[in-house]
């Protein structure tokens, strides 16, 4: 006999079945001895039963602990009783290997399952959200490829800022020094003329000094950059890509949305076209709600969550002012403090998901703007050839992979959006 997965077992409903996993519950009597058996794809029960089996298997599930490995045959029941619906009488075990006493019990602090991460990955929340995360990653890929975009892998050690100094994190290179990538995005404007339209899934990293439940050290951003791409057209695909995101999500992983007991009306309202509004705007209906906050601060998290309150839908905010973005954002002609850029903010206070905006390719701007961030053009130099030769419009967004995931799953911390999460206090295991 093959061996099957549990849910294929739990699918089949009766006859034979032979399974390996490991032990998630295990309790006994002199007689019996029951195991809920777990691998990647759920749970099932099994009960061994001493006069069903030789002396040896006996005296082996005896000893049986959490998260010890076997491999099962027997016959499959239903028993409404049993955590998913059926029963497995065993009869062949096979222990592949006893595990000693698992650290891991019930309500056991954040900090210890962070510790013990490599362990805490095999709950069943956490499994659920890698399954989720999978999902996300796959169907970011599927949408731009349907759209003929091409994949384009940047390098992640650099020679220059993209977004600020302030968080890079420098690394020795042989005898000179380079930064980790905070966005692949000047090596994408460099590519587009090349491809075209591109996208990529990679990591990226920020020295963020904040201790917050949205920030990462080490993150994941899907970006797309285009040639004759503008405002409206990469609002279109970061509006269109989470939206297509969200509706995989609830199509292929239900059951991991329901374990994590997400609401899923809320993500079934996620429809395009996304509520509008310009920087200015927001400033309006956040001084109607009292918040009193001057044009050219940047919204903070209490200002967003203020924000965000009211829609149903992730809410896009345009036009920041120009002076607070990164170098390469273009002013707007029609309203020249406020730059050609967007973010999209999700609702139930996730903060944002998405940043974008066309790109400057007036040489002197780009050079006026990187010298008010400290930052020496020379060492663009290769960058501005990109405005030299066969200069075009384009632009580009970058969708933080765990706010995402952090939001279609519900999480109250962003670490738990991310296998092994790096943040300024933690870099292990
Ligand atoms: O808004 P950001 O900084 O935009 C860029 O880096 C652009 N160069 C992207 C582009 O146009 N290609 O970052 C994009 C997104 C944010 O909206 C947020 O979702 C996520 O990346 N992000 C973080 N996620 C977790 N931890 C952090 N420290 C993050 N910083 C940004
Ligand atoms: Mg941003």
């Amino acid at each position: 006999m093959e061996f099957i997965s549990i849910s294929e077992a739990i699918k089949k409903g009766k006859g034979s079945v032979k399974l390996r996993g490991w032990v998630y519950r295990e309790r006994g009597s002199n007689k019996l001895k029951f195991i809920v058996l777990r691998d990647s794809s759920d749970i099932i029960q099994a009960v061994i039963d001493k006069d069903k089996v030789g002396k040896k298997e006996w005296d082996d599930a005896v000893k049986l602990l959490i998260e010890s490995s076997v491999e099962i045959e027997g016959d499959l029941a239903k028993d409404i009783r049993a955590p998913t619906g059926y029963e497995v009488k065993v009869k062949k075990l096979k222990v592949v290997h006893f595990a000693e006493k698992y650290p891991i019990t019930k309500d056991q602090s954040t900090e210890f399952l962070l510790d013990k991460r490599h362990l805490w990955l095999r709950s069943r929340k956490l499994s659920s959200v890698m399954k989720i995360r999978s999902t996300v990653m796959e169907s970011f890929r599927d949408y731009f490829q349907k759209k003929n975009f091409f994949e384009l892998s940047p390098p992640i050690f650099t020679p220059n800022a993209c977004e600020g100094g302030a968080t890079l994190f420098e690394v020795k290179y042989f005898r000179d020094k380079v930064y980790l990538t905070q966005s692949w995005q000047l090596y994408a404007e460099a590519a587009i003329f090349a491809l075209e339209k591109i996208y990529t899934i990679s990591p990226c990293f920020r020295a963020e000094k904040s201790k917050t439940t949205r920030h990462l050290s080490e993150f994941w951003m899907a970006e797309m950059e285009a040639a004759w791409y503008g405002l409206d057209d990469l609002m279109k695909d970061a509006e269109g890509v989470i939206a297509y995101i969200v509706e995989q999500v609830l199509k292929k992983n239900k059951k991991e949305l329901d374990l994590l007991g997400r609401d899923i009306s809320k993500l079934k309202k996620i429809k395009t076209p996304f509520v509008r509004v310009t920087y200015k705007e927001a400033l309006d209906i956040l001084r109607k709600k009292g918040v009193k906050i001057k044009f050219g601060k940047d919204l903070r998290t209490i200002e967003e969550d203020k924000l965000v309150e009211s829609y149903d839908r992730p809410l896009i905010v345009t036009n920041y002012p120009k002076e607070i973005m990164a170098f390469y954002n273009p002013k707007d002609p029609k309203d020249k403090k406020t730059a050609r850029c967007f973010d999209v903010l999700a609702p139930e206070s996730y903060g944002e998901l998405v940043g974008g905006s066309e790109r400057d390719i007036n040489f002197d701007e780009l050079k006026k703007a990187l010298e008010k961030e400290g930052e020496n053009p020379k060492n663009y130099s290769w960058y501005f050839d990109t405005r030299k030769y066969g200069s075009v419009p384009h632009g580009g967004f970058g969708l933080g992979v765990e706010r995402l995931v952090s939001w279609i799953c519900g999480l109250s911390s962003i670490k738990d959006a991310i296998a092994f999460p790096r943040t300024m206090l933690r870099k292990t295991p």
